[in-house]
């Protein structure tokens, strides 16, 4: 009987091994449990064994049994998986196309030129990599001027133009200045200069690269308070209406006078908090156009004035959306920059 059970589980057994479809399988459980299937012919000689020896043998048929449903069992669950790998669900929800989205410095940019079109003002490139003369010297920063050392800038190693002096990466938007009114030659004159600019700084609030916007006016009987009016109509704009801006008197070689321009503070709305000075945030620096940088232009300063203005888009962003540290918008975290 022993022999026999082998026999019957290595039958049973090449079987399943052998089946390719479910059908195949359920074919080879007729041949094994069937009318006439192995383990049907095996149990019923059982009977034919003398009584003492029936307890065992019928143990070990049972067993038998079990290890045979056990291995159907396992090969059906392969073939059934199997078979539905191919398979599609066409009810499954679909997978979303990822977008990708402008970097939020040139969303910053795209909404200033707007907010700047709408008063006239139209946008002008001019060089990163420019002359002495037109970064400072036509500023009226003579050379070996002490004021230069606030532009913490990188000099290239060029060849020195008698009339322009060597060449800079420039530290400030205000190199635009006479290129401009070098090409509009007559007033009026309304530009907007966007542009990358560099200084050997890096913190919290600057970064080596960073971008500036300038603006530029000249015309006849201009006055301060169009500069301060071009400054609220961009900041109601740009902050939102809850937001006013004041001017600082400062100082700079190229406007007379000068001011820094600052912005209520966004997160205590002017209250006074951690993060500003006592409810201000310091947006950038602006002036009237001084006669010298008019007359460097070939613009008449007995008839015409003009107001200039500068700042950092890096920082008008964080003081926007009150993000610590300027140095998030050049690590290229997907996380941080998702978030706009
Ligand atoms: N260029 C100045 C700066 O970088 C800002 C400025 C621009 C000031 C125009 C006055 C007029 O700080």
């Amino acid at each position: 009987m022993d022999t026999q059970i082998k026999k019957v589980l290595e039958l049973a057994r090449a079987k399943i091994n052998s089946a390719k479809v479910v059908k195949d399988l359920d074919q080879a459980y007729i041949e094994i449990f069937g009318k006439d299937g192995l383990m049907t012919v095996l149990t019923k000689q059982l009977s034919n064994l003398p009584q003492k020896d029936r307890p065992k043998t019928g143990t070990l048929i049972n067993q038998l049994k079990k290890e045979i449903e056990e291995r159907l069992k396992k090969k059906r669950s392969s073939l059934t998986a199997r078979r539905s790998l191919p398979s599609i669900d066409i009810t499954a929800p679909g997978k979303k196309q990822e977008i990708g989205h402008l970097h939020l410095v040139s969303q910053a940019i795209e909404e200033t030129v707007k907010i700047f079109s709408r008063l006239g003002f139209s946008l002008q490139s001019y060089p990163e990599v420019d002359w002495d003369w037109y970064a400072f010297g036509s500023l009226n920063m003579p050379k070996n001027h002490p004021a230069r050392d606030d532009w913490e800038t990188f000099f290239v190693k060029s060849e020195i133009n008698p009339k322009y002096g060597s060449q800079v990466l420039t530290p400030h938007t205000s190199n635009g200045q006479v290129r401009e009114m070098e090409r509009v030659k007559i007033p009026p004159v309304r530009m907007l200069n966007i542009s990358r600019c560099y200084r050997r700084q890096i913190d919290v609030s600057h970064t080596p690269m960073f971008h500036q916007f300038e603006g530029l006016l000249i015309d006849e009987d201009v006055s301060i308070s169009h500069l301060k009016g071009t400054f609220d109509y961009f900041t109601t704009n740009f902050f939102g209406p809850s937001r006013t801006t004041r001017l600082r008197p400062h100082h700079f070689r190229f406007t007379e006078p000068s001011f820094e321009v600052d912005v209520t503070c966004g997160v205590c709305q002017g209250l006074g908090c951690r993060l500003c000075k006592a409810g201000w945030l310091e947006l950038g620096g602006a002036g009237m156009v001084h006669p010298k940088v008019l007359s460097a232009g070939e613009i008449d300063p007995t008839r015409y004035k003009g107001f200039a203005f500068g700042w950092g888009i890096e920082r008008t962003i964080a003081m926007k959306t009150n993000i610590p540290d300027i140095r998030f918008f050049y690590q290229n975290d997907i996380r941080f920059l998702e978030q706009f």
